[in-house]
């Protein structure tokens, strides 16, 4: 199994393992156009064969904040690890991109509470979080839950400032 940066062969079966999960209302479903213009932003874990087992991106929204988008990993591959590795690539990422925090929308609090996300309330979130909601069929009735990881670019004086 290795970790490396997502390329355009990639795209097709990133975008069937996104689907996968996106058919039962867990995630966002991605189009293979959509992917194209974000693969920059893409890690996959991949098998011997090279075969796409796992995925997620990294979408910088501000200059103090990212999101973890489409993290999936394929079910045949759940708890090995992988998920784990694939956000600590994109928390690292992230810390070497200067940016002070990572957000996720999702229902696995245990699994980001594992990697040290801490639940938010939304409505502390800026606006800019929300631009893709209008495409979510779930718009209305949002049960994801906002979890936050902060890396060391945080200021504890910003911490107080949103308490
Ligand atoms: C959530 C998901 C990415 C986890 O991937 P994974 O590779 O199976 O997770 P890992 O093996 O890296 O698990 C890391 C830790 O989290 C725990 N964990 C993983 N999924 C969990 C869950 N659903 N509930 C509770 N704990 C979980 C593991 O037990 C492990 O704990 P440990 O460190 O004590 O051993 C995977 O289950 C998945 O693709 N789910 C469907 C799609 C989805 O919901 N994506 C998230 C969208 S935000």
């Amino acid at each position: 199994m290795e970790i490396r940066k997502a390329t355009s062969a990639d795209v097709e079966q990133m975008q069937q393992l996104i689907q996968q999960f996106a058919d039962i209302g867990l995630m966002l479903p991605r189009t293979i156009k959509s992917l194209c213009e974000h693969l920059q932003n893409f890690t996959v874990a991949v098998d011997d064969n090279q075969k796409v087992i796992g995925v997620a991106g990294l979408h910088i929204l501000w200059t103090d904040l990212a999101e973890v988008r489409s993290l999936a990993v394929a079910p045949e591959a759940h708890g090995r690890g992988i998920g784990r590795q694939i956000v600590q690539t994109l928390l690292k990422e992230a810390e070497q991109l200067g940016i002070a925090q990572v957000l996720s929308l999702t229902y696995q609090t245990r699994f980001f509470e594992k990697l040290d996300f801490h639940v938010v309330r939304k409505e502390t979130l800026p606006h800019k979080v929300w631009k893709d909601c209008i495409y979510c069929k779930k718009f209305y009735h949002c049960d994801e839950v906002a979890m936050v990881h902060y890396t060391r670019h945080f200021r504890m004086s910003d911490r107080a400032k949103e308490a």
